[in-house]
């Protein structure tokens, strides 16, 4: 009897060895001769350029224009440092060996094509949602770009986290996998605004906060999160934009990076803007209608459109110093009747970095300024972090704050400062 119960165990036991080593265990996919560049059809590689402009897959993965998609570029996590691979078709260092299966793999669970998994930076969580004919049109577009050769570094993390297989449970708790369902009792053009924000666009994957393990948290969809040292701040009813984000205008500044009515996109945001102008209008509308129906609840849209607000007197008596430097360093561009305000940029008053909860935006864009995410015509700001220091930089930060809101100063501008100065 004893023996058969050992006899029992034993084999559980091999089967739980068994299912654990085939949960992180994935086989490699065998190497193919990459794809001649005339197996596709053109009409497929133009909805592969789309899609490409919509997963902004050149942002990460060009570290220098000269070779696009050759990888290298570094990206800041939490846990350490993960590099942008090279996603041209080089057979060596490239993806020129990956199969359209191996590719599939790769995008919906985050598995290279020799089976070790893939940090989640690499934002497959979303490309998970992606069809097959969107998978098929991506591959042939990314198989027909120039080949180079480039080996990215390998990722530095700390501790446990540098060790891949562990991510094989990061992908049991948190990876979602199969198409966005529609929901029929909205637009077509809703649904593929959902489909593609949830999916290729990834917009949650900057605007969506993340637990401990660096997962989004679903729960909190879109209510703003810390990125790279910006703030993407909430697209939903918790959006803090002073006017209204309707879907024109969200269409306009998806396209351009800018808007009459809210700030030009800065930072991260400046990136996707530039990959999104360049995809199908059509595409980048549906994203607009699927924003502007998750902010129809915020403040700004359930109230009159409201004039700037400009507390000139208020601000520059709590402020005497800032005052004097805002009226020389800024005022050129931003005080109404400066010619730049005469161009249609909107006031300061308008932009959700003043209205936000946190100082980093506003800080980083005046130590860094501006590059026209609208092409090299577009307006520009320059560069105060070497101009001012730190105690001016605050105090500014304080003024702009206190003249251009009607909400409670930020307790955070030091350590905005301090982490502005630290990059
Ligand atoms: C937010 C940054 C980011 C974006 C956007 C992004 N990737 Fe990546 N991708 C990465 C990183 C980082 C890695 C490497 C992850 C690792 O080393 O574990 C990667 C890896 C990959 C790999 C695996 C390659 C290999 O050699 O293992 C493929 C394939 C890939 N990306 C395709 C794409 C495509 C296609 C797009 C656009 C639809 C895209 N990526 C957009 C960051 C990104
Ligand atoms: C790489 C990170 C990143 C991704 C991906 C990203 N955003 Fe952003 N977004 C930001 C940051 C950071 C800001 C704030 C910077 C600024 O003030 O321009 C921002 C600002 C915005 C704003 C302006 C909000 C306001 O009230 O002023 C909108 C709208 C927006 N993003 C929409 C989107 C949409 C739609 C997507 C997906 C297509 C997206 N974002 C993807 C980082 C990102
Ligand atoms: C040469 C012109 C120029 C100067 C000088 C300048 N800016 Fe700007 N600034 C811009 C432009 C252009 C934008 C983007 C306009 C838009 O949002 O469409 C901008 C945007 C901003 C924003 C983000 C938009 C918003 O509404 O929140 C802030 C904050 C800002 N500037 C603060 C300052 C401060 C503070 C100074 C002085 C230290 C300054 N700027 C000097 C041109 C300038």
């Amino acid at each position: 009897m004893t023996r058969w119960l050992w006899l029992g165990g034993a084999v559980a036991l091999a089967a739980i060895v068994a299912g654990a080593f085939a949960f992180v265990w994935h086989p490699e996919i065998a190497r193919i001769a990459p794809p001649a560049t005339d197996s596709f059809g053109s009409a497929l590689m133009a909805e592969g350029d789309n899609l490409a402009r919509l997963g902004n897959c050149a942002g990460c993965h060009t570290a220098d224009p000269a070779r696009p998609l050759a990888g290298g570029r570094a990206l800041a996590t939490p846990f350490g440092t993960v590099f942008a691979t090279n996603i041209t078709p080089d057979a060596e260092t490239g993806i020129g060996g990956w199969s359209r299966e191996a590719f599939g793999r790769g995008m919906r669970r985050g598995i290279a094509r020799d089976g070790t998994n893939l940090y989640p930076v690499f934002p497959y969580d979303h490309f998970t949602h992606a069809s097959d004919d969107e998978l098929d049109a991506l591959y042939a577009w990314l198989m027909t770009r120039r080949a180079i050769a480039n080996q990215a570094p390998s990722p530095q993390l700390e501790g446990v986290f540098g060790f891949r297989p562990l991510l094989a449970a990061w992908n049991l708790l948190h990876l979602d996998q199969g198409p966005v369902r529609p929901d029929p009792a909205r637009s077509a053009d809703w649904n593929r605004g959902r489909a593609l924000a949830e999916g290729l666009a990834h917009c949650g994957s900057c605007h969506t906060p993340r637990n401990r393990l660096g997962a989004e948290d679903k729960t909190r969809a879109y209510d703003g999160a810390m990125t790279d040292g910006w703030y993407a701040p909430p697209l939903n009813a918790r959006s803090p934009a002073a006017r209204p984000w309707t879907a024109d205008r969200l269409h306009v500044y998806l396209r351009t990076g800018l808007s009459p009515a809210h700030a030009a996109a800065a930072g991260p945001m400046g990136g996707v803007t530039r990959a999104l102008s360049e995809a199908r209008d059509e595409d980048v509308r549906a994203i607009a209608v699927y924003f502007a129906s998750l902010m129809a609840q915020a403040p700004a849209a359930r109230q009159e459109e409201a004039e700037p607000v400009d507390r000139q007197a208020i601000a520059r008596q709590a402020h005497p110093e800032a005052a004097i430097l805002f009226a020389g360093a800024c005022a050129v561009c931003h005080e109404a009747g400066a010619p730049m305000m005469q161009q249609g940029r909107p006031p300061l008053a308008w932009g959700t970095p003043l209205q936000a909860d946190n100082a980093h935006d506003t800080v980083r864009i005046v130590m860094e300024g501006l590059a026209s995410p609208a092409g090299s015509i577009g307006p520009t700001m320059p560069a105060f972090a070497d101009l001012l220091d730190d105690r001016q930089l605050e105090e500014l930060t304080a003024y702009l704050r206190a003249r251009f809101t009607d909400k409670a100063p930020w307790p955070d501008v030091g350590e905005a400062v301090a982490r502005g100065r630290a990059r």
